[in-house]
């Protein structure tokens, strides 16, 4: 039986699951990887914690074993992330940096993973989750100490040290048209005109039953392929509280089935990636006590999985 990512293949798309290092003992589990999806993201592997635990020191073996596993299987690899505020290593948050010496770490950075992984992958959430829920700028250690400027110059250096990887801006909660997303793009606009080197936007798609679905989707997609960018669902699950019931399921299986119709709807929508593909692996449980059951899989496949199906047939 044809893949998930057989299936988006036929419409010019790929299907992709995050995977994390404990996931890759787990034959079960690689050989399911293996079969439904052709793209990979390393849920932490490529984080800046991982990758430059002591400042110069870096280390790669992570991400290496999520992308020797992606050319085994001949999948291709979805970077994450390059700055972020979250995940950072204790040298880079336990002091203050001037703007100069910040820079110079972000720059380091970026041309030694984006050139490490040179070739290897497909693209780069280059800077993740910049912006808070009401459209302006988050507060984190870029944007404090070296003004909102940080983004196009990640853009810059990664485009330098990788010239056809394709380089995003990702968050969650961009689903819908709302001040975070109008704030994206505006940014996005604005870096085109500049001549940034910008791809795509990345839509997490991290959502919740209780919160309702984002109905707007599908145009919101459209009005950032209308800037000339590519957009993606990156990092998609829908969670509920739990118990989950056989309603709930249902419901979620429907979302899954909506939110693939609006990238296939869309040009230049490229492919939709769930954050990891089980429910055994997801990171839901950890953060939010009380909810879960957010992927396609549990232990067999869930109603889900098959409108997963029903939308890419
Ligand atoms: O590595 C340590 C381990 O040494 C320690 O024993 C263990 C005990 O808690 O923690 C391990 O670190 C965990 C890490 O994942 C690696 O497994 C952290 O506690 C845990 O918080 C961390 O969670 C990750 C989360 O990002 C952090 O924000 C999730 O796995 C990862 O799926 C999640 O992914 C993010 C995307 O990068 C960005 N968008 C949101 C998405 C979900 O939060």
């Amino acid at each position: 039986q044809l893949g998930l990512a057989d299936l988006a293949h036929r419409h010019g798309r790929y299907f992709g699951s995050a995977v994390d290092g404990p996931a890759l003992t787990d034959s079960p589990y690689l050989k399911i990887l293996g079969d439904q999806f052709d793209m990979v993201t390393p849920a932490n592997g490529m984080k800046w914690y991982a990758t430059e635990p002591q400042q110069g020191v870096f280390d790669w073996k992570d991400g290496d074993a999520i992308v020797q596993l992606a050319r085994a299987n001949h999948q291709r690899v979805r970077g994450h992330t390059l700055v972020w505020h979250s995940q950072l290593p204790d040298w880079l948050t336990s002091r203050e940096w001037t703007a100069s010496e910040l820079r110079a770490i972000l720059k380091k950075h970026t041309f030694a993973e984006v050139g490490h992984y040179r070739g290897k992958v497909y693209s780069w959430d280059v800077v993740n989750e910049a912006f808070n829920e009401d459209g302006t700028y988050r507060d984190t250690i870029w944007y404090q100490t070296l003004g909102p400027g940080y983004i196009a110059d990640a853009l810059r250096w990664a485009h330098q040290a990788d010239p056809h990887a394709k380089l995003y801006l990702n968050d969650y909660n961009l689903e819908a048209i709302g001040p975070k997303s109008d704030a994206y793009y505006r940014l996005a606009k604005d870096l085109k005109a500049q001549g940034v080197p910008l791809d795509g936007v990345g839509f997490q798609g991290h959502l919740a039953l209780q919160y309702g679905y984002p109905a707007t989707l599908e145009d919101n997609l459209r009005r950032f392929t209308e800037l000339g960018l590519d957009t993606a669902l990156t990092e998609v699950d829908v969670r509920m509280q739990l118990p989950a019931t056989d309603e709930k399921l249902a419901e979620q299986a429907t979302w899954y089935r909506d939110l693939t119709e609006a990238c296939l709807a869309v040009r230049h929508c490229v492919g939709v990636t769930v954050w990891d593909y089980t429910d055994k692996y997801s990171w839901v449980p950890g953060v939010f006590p009380g909810e879960g059951a957010p992927l396609p899989w549990d232990d067999q496949l869930k109603p889900a999985y098959y409108a997963l199906r029903e939308a890419l047939d």
